[in-house]
């Protein structure tokens, strides 16, 4: 329970915003190093590439192709790496020249592991000495005053926009090494609760059928896109207002049963199949980039993704700014539209929970009342991509969970 809130926190990466900086890029940097390529490889892996380009004055501090097969050969999950990795950038501009001359001669530097709020007391920073002989010794506070990883070398200085320097060896920590649990031991609701998204998250929670759909779909992959409080609050009189099967519907249309991080759903815009996509009931909504945000939109409203909670393969949890609202279930405001049966469509006991990115099937049956007739071919042409390409993210998504299988063997 400890261990689980624990690393909700671990894996929440700060309110990541949504403008991605491009003056470094660690990768490259990292790349023309073929001494550093395992531990370069990992900041791919976890993500902790994006963040660290993302950001400015910071310190990378690397360590070597032998360092990381001692880390490796402990078998750790790539969530446990993510979270020692993380232990190893600093969110301060350290140079060589700046180690070599700490004032009072030693400070301690927040990581990004501390970053994520997730850290217990003061076990996310990282304590920085000058030590006799112009030697610089580095160890995670919480490893009893140890500082035996040395300064090595600097790799290369941007000031201070970022430092890449090699220390000797890992910094070792006992709670950046405890055990990290994997995606489906992730407390969804926790996460969405204690980070803006309280009133979306407990709605989730009173809802056994929606929150089971969540929880069997968190394996293999799902991307939530959670109202913001503010707008939750604001729709709630209109979601209390459904009944109990649509209230489930709703809850799983907010959410797509694959894994998207928000450079996928830039370069992926188009038509999407949430959870609550069912034979003829499609429940989807389309994506689609306006300048540097992304927006969802459906024939009833348009959301801004306004911030990331959590993005981790194969999980992410986005906010939005308002409450995308399915036509399945809702009229838009002023159209004097002849008024379909809504209970009538929603209603309809569920043949199956199928919840696996199915995609819609070719009858439209479901919209005929209340869509205008010359909607339904350009929904059909949608559908098929949507479903060719919801089928290959998760193909993707399959061969790189085997992946990182084989490289912690
Ligand atoms: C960073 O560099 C790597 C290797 O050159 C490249 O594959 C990647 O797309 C770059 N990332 C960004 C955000 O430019
Ligand atoms: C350096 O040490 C002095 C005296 O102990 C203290 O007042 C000062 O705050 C320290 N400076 C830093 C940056 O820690
Ligand atoms: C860093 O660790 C050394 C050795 O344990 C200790 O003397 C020093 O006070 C620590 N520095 C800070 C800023 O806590
Ligand atoms: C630091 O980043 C800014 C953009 O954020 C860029 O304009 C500048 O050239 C960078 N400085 C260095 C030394 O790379
Ligand atoms: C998950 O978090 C919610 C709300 O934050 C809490 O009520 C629930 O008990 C937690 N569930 C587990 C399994 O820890
Ligand atoms: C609730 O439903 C009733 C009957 O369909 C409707 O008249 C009313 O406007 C709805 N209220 C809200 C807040 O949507």
């Amino acid at each position: 329970m400890q261990l689980t809130k624990l690393l909700l926190s671990l894996l929440f990466l700060l309110s990541v915003t949504v403008t991605i900086s491009n003056a470094h890029n660690i990768t490259r940097i990292l790349a023309a190093h073929p001494d550093f390529s395992t531990f370069n490889h990992y900041l791919t892996l976890t993500h902790l590439a994006t963040e660290i380009n993302r950001r400015t004055t910071i310190t990378v501090c690397a360590i070597n192709n032998a360092g990381m097969s001692d880390l490796l050969a402990k078998h750790p999950t790539i969530y446990t790496i993510k979270n020692i990795l993380s232990l190893h950038i600093l969110l301060d501009y350290f140079g060589a020249k700046k180690l070599h001359q700490i004032t009072n001669g030693t400070a301690l530097a927040a990581t990004m592991f501390q970053a994520t709020g997730s850290a217990p007391g003061s076990s996310g920073f990282v304590n920085i000495t000058d030590l006799k002989g112009g030697k610089v010794g580095f160890g995670a506070e919480d490893n009893g005053g140890n500082l035996d990883a040395l300064f090595v070398k600097s790799i290369e200085e941007k000031p201070y926009n970022i430092s890449v320097i090699q220390i000797s060896k890992i910094l070792s920590s006992d709670v950046a090494e405890a055990p990290a649990p994997g995606p489906s031991e992730l407390n969804l609701t926790g996460i969405m609760s204690a980070h803006g998204c309280k009133q979306f998250a407990d709605a989730l929670l009173a809802n056994t059928e929606a929150s089971k759909t969540y929880q069997d779909n968190a394996e293999g992959g799902l991307t939530v896109f959670c109202p913001l409080d503010d707008a939750f609050k604001a729709f709630f009189p209109k979601y209390k207002n459904l009944s109990a099967a649509d209230k489930t519907s709703f809850l799983e249309f907010l959410a797509v049963p694959v894994y998207q991080s928000l450079s996928m759903l830039k370069s992926n815009n188009g038509l999407m199949n949430t959870l609550a996509t069912d034979g003829e009931k499609k429940f989807d909504f389309t994506v689609q980039n306006e300048g540097q945000e992304v927006t969802l939109k459906t024939k009833i409203n348009t959301v801004k993704i306004t911030g990331t909670l959590l993005d981790e393969q194969p999980l992410a949890i986005y906010t939005t700014d308002k409450v995308l609202m399915p036509k399945e279930l809702f009229k838009a405001a002023p159209t004097p539209a002849p008024a379909p049966a809504p209970e009538e469509a929603a209603d309809a006991p569920k043949a199956h929970k199928h919840k696996k990115a199915a995609p819609s099937p070719e009858s439209d049956v479901s919209d005929a009342p209340a869509d205008s007739p010359d909607d339904d071919a350009s929904d059909q042409t949608a559908d098929d991509n949507a479903g060719v390409k919801v089928t290959s993210a998760r193909f993707h998504a399959m061969v790189f969970s085997l992946c990182l299988g084989f490289l912690l063997l």
